[in-house]
């Protein structure tokens, strides 16, 4: 079961229209998608896209004409658009980022530091190489600077050096063999989360280069939505909210002008590059974390084309 987060914020701030067209960019189990489709007349359409294959079997259950799905990588949303001719016709798009319940408590996809499971991580399990496979090949350093830049671990060399030495042992395989050693040199009792927490985080951000894909799905949605349309983006952790406030505070704070001076070239560039209206920042409820505690970190950011 996977309980989609801040749904009844995100789809009021998508600020459906009937008949409009809309893109669900990370489908998922289809909980935001079903709340959009609602909304819809016989003439609105959604296109929903997601790379992982079992969302796609899963969203094979919806049978609804107003429903499109796409296998694909949420950063060709650009491609996609045109290939379906919907390019700048676009009226909101919704990126609810990270992993889904199913993916982590799947113990076969390995994204579980709790359950054992082969050491995979991949979204797309057809796509690019395993984390077993990254770790097996990877230096110290490699290993060291992932740990620190994709999960801000305080202890990112300490473990990598562990990491390294029991590699050249025995190669790891399972997901508890990696969750144990992070465990046998970090003492739970120095953290609230378990200490392997920022390493699985680091570790499935890079295999599934999580980051570059935010990045370019940000900028191609600039292109694709049309005047007015809503972008609405949920993020889990601040690696990802930092480049969703980035992303919008460059395309859509004006600079500011002292009273009584000129403005400048530079000021005058940074009026052009003005795309988008910051509409607003929400984050959960204490009842939505009460009711669903995976939705304590998560922060909405909405913004509007103009
Ligand atoms: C948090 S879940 C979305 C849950 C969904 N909103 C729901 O209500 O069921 C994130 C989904 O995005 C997918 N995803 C993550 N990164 C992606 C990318 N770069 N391209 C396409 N799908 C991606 C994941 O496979 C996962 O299914």
């Amino acid at each position: 079961m996977h309980i989609s987060v801040l749904s009844t914020e995100s789809i009021k701030q998508l600020k459906i229209k009937k008949n409009g067209i809309y893109i669900d960019a990370t489908f998922g189990y289809g909980g935001h998608s079903n709340l959009i489709l609602k909304k819809l007349n016989q003439y609105g359409k959604l296109f929903s896209i997601d790379k992982d294959p079992e969302s796609i079997k899963f969203s094979k259950k919806i049978k609804d004409p107003k429903f499109n799905i796409i296998h694909d990588n949420f950063s060709n949303i650009y491609k996609l658009s045109i290939k379906y001719n919907i390019e700048k016709k676009i009226d909101g798009i919704l990126l609810d980022l990270g992993i889904s319940t199913p993916q982590i408590n799947t113990p076969e996809r390995g994204f579980s530091f709790k359950i054992d499971g082969p050491l995979d991580m991949r979204m797309n399990p057809n796509y690019g190489i395993s984390a077993a496979d990254w770790i097996a090949n990877a230096t110290e350093n490699e290993l060291s600077s992932v740990i620190k830049n994709f999960g801000e671990e305080r202890f990112h060399k300490k473990i990598a050096y562990h990491i390294f030495q029991r590699k050249k042992i025995k190669p790891i395989r399972r997901t508890i063999e990696l969750s144990e050693i992070i465990t046998k040199i970090i003492s739970h009792k120095k953290r609230k989360k378990h200490p392997a927490t920022k390493t699985f985080q680091a570790i499935r951000i890079y295999i599934n280069k999580e980051l570059e894909e935010i990045k370019k799905v940000l900028k191609n949605s600039l292109k694709i939505l049309k005047k007015g349309g809503r972008l609405v983006v949920i993020s889990f952790h601040s690696l990802e909210d930092r480049i969703v406030k980035k992303f919008m505070n460059k395309y859509g704070k004006k600079p500011s002008i002292p009273r009584g001076l000129p403005i400048t070239e530079h000021q005058i560039d940074k009026f052009k590059k003005i795309k988008l209206k910051i509409i607003k920042k929400i984050k959960p409820t204490t009842i939505e974390i009460l009711k669903n505690p995976k939705s304590r970190s998560a922060i909405l950011r909405v913004a509007e084309k103009i």
